[in-house]
């Protein structure tokens, strides 16, 4: 190791300028310097488009028992359940702390704290705190402007992280500078294995930067975008989950993947969510007709599960696939007229204004007509392994919010349980890291680009996205086999050796770059879904259709062979 350090405290680097990255950003910045990066504009992620809400445990009917009872039900036996309660233990702190962020909830003068409280499948009580139907754009806006104002916080969008410097690049750059080749030996020394900053991308400058850090802090989102059809943001490419593999980090649960049930079924619209909200106040899920004397117009949840169309959301999405393929239906209707018929018009859409409005605009007006919806690929259960303090196997890196696993979601997250747990965890990683001293930083070896050009064709890129993402969604989707899963496995290795040849060769770039990591996410996906022979949660095989009576989380730890500096 290098032992030269840098002068002076360097900043915490925080990637990502979602709910997870902004409420660690804002919990340092009192006390140290904070840069938050962001790949794309800083609003964009999955958190400004949250919908429904997040969980309170708030109300008189309400108790922190009931709150995690309903965890470890969704989660279908694989929640921790000292992670469940430390999160529902802090959950009203957590909205609080957003109430006096600024952020305007929906009221009701007689509900706790002033708030309305909604309700979502899975829950078996109300107990989501939001601000009409578009709860994750008010938290964001709140927090941005929070942010902004603080003369603490370094914000920087379109800037984008390659990947983590840590040990290995150092001693690398030590051997090459004393004229020796590296061997690899020492790479897993653990005295000296520690992140120390980020090469990170201008994309603007299209310049490659090295920023050296006292810690960072993974808070990329998820990688919904691996599959063809998805809620997600372009953001949502698993970036932190696979920066976080290639630095040697143990990656759990990556085959549960969640399906939204209802996102809109329309040609112009790229899957745009329904929120679940809409059945929590009584929204009804119906087979459309196909034909005289079908099933049309009728509800079918019921057949499914008791709690019909408050089921968790596995049950719900596996079910309308079921119909779906049964029938050879393109979609189902979410009806939301039986909430005008109970509440009156007014509630219906001063509570779901954003939905009433989008769907207005593509000629459907839920107030009269059903929804067609289809279900797409919503939220990554897995991800980087963590503690609650976030702190990951790599010293110097730790991760929050959609990016980690920290056995919070089990099989298959709780409705609204994601905003709550990067709130809570956003908190405490950032008390942990205040309560270390800084480490001495090395001198980092710059990015190297002495052996690439610029990429001659873009087409290549573009295909292998396209291709990847067809894959997963009719091999890895809601209902998987074995043999599906080997063909994916199988295509993924191939696109990978092109990915990396690419790499290898051609200037960064972020649809490079991104592409990289989704190909990465997704055969940790896979090889996590071949894994498990039971079904279980969000993992259905046809191949295992039982649960087995006692089950684990799948925790992957790259071969220490296979690891890049
Ligand atoms: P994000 O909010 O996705 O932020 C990720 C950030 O990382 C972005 O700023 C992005 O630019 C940045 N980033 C990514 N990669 C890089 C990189 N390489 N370099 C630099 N920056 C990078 N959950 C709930 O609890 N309640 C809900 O009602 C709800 N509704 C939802 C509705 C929709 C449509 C979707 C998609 C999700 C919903 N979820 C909901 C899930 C929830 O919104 C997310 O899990 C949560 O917002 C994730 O927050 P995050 O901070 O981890 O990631
Ligand atoms: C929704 O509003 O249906 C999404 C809620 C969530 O993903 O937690």
């Amino acid at each position: 190791m290098n032992p030269e350090s840098t002068p002076g405290r360097h900043p915490v680097v925080v990637i990502g300028a979602g709910l997870a990255g902004l409420a660690v950003a804002l919990h340092l910045a009192d006390r140290v310097p904070v840069i938050v990066l962001a790949k794309r504009q800083l609003d964009e992620g999955a958190t400004a488009w949250a919908q429904g809400g997040i969980v309170g445990v708030l109300g008189s009917d309400d108790s922190i028992e009931s709150h995690v009872h309903d965890t470890l039900d969704a989660g279908a036996g694989l929640v921790d359940e000292d992670t469940a309660r430390f999160i529902a233990e802090r959950s009203a702190d957590a909205v609080r702390w957003l109430v006096e962020s600024g952020v305007p909830f929906s009221a009701d003068p007689e509900g706790p704290l002033g708030l309305h409280l909604t309700r979502e499948g899975g829950h078996t009580v109300r107990r989501i705190a939001h601000a009409a139907d578009a709860t994750g754009k008010a938290i964001h806006d709140a927090l941005l402007e929070r942010a902004r104002r603080h003369p603490g916080v370094t914000l920087r969008e379109r800037c984008m992280a390659v990947d983590l410097i840590t040990h290995r690049h150092v001693r690398r750059a030590a051997h090459a500078a004393a004229g020796g080749a590296h061997d690899g030996r020492h790479n897993d020394d653990p005295t000296v294995r520690r992140c120390f900053g980020v090469y990170a991308l201008d994309i603007d400058r299209r310049r490659v930067e090295t920023l050296a850090a006292s810690a960072v802090v993974l808070a990329t989102g998820g990688v919904g975008k691996v599959y063809r059809y998805t809620s997600n943001p372009d953001t949502a490419t698993g970036d932190g989950i696979a920066m976080a593999w290639r630095a040697g980090c143990r990656v759990g649960n990556m085959e549960f993947i969640q399906f939204h049930p209802t996102c809109l079924y329309h040609p112009q619209e790229r899957s745009f969510l329904i929120t679940e909200a809409l059945r929590g106040e009584g929204a009804q899920l119906l087979l459309p007709s196909t034909g005289p004397g079908d099933a049309g117009g009728q509800r079918f949840m019921a057949a499914h599960d008791p709690r019909g169309e408050l089921a968790p959301r596995d049950i719900v999405a596996r079910a309308i696939d079921f119909e779906m393929k049964k029938h050879g239906l393109d979609h189902v209707w979410l009806d939301a007229t039986p909430i005008v018929r109970d509440k009156g018009e007014e509630f219906l859409k001063s509570h779901f204004p954003t939905v009433h409005a989008r769907c207005l605009a593509r000629g459907i007006d839920i107030a009269r007509q059903p929804i067609p919806v289809v279900p797409a690929a919503h939220y990554t259960c897995g991800g980087v392994v963590t503690d609650l303090d976030g702190r990951t196997d790599l010293p110097g890196l730790y991760a929050v919010g959609e990016t980690t696993y920290t056995g919070l979601h089990g099989a298959n997250r709780l409705a609204s349980n994601s905003l709550l747990e990067c709130v809570v965890l956003g908190r405490s990683c950032a008390e942990a890291i205040l309560a270390k001293p800084a480490a001495p930083v090395p001198v980092l070896p710059p990015w190297d680009e002495s052996q690439v050009e610029d990429a001659d064709e873009q087409v290549v890129i573009a295909h292998n996205w396209d291709e990847l993402r067809l894959v997963m969604w009719n091999y890895v989707g809601i209902v998987r086999t074995t043999k599906r899963l080997e063909r994916a496995l199988h295509r993924i290795k191939l696109l990978r050796d092109e990915i990396d040849d690419y790499y290898a060769n051609f200037r960064v770039t972020r649809d490079l770059l991104e592409l990289r990591n989704l190909v990465e996410c997704a055969e940790l996906i896979v090889q996590s879904a071949l894994h498990r022979h039971e079904s279980r949660g969000l993992h259905f095989s046809r191949d295992f259709p039982q649960s087995l009576p006692v089950s684990f989380p799948t925790v992957l730890t790259r071969p220490a062979r296979s690891r890049e500096g």
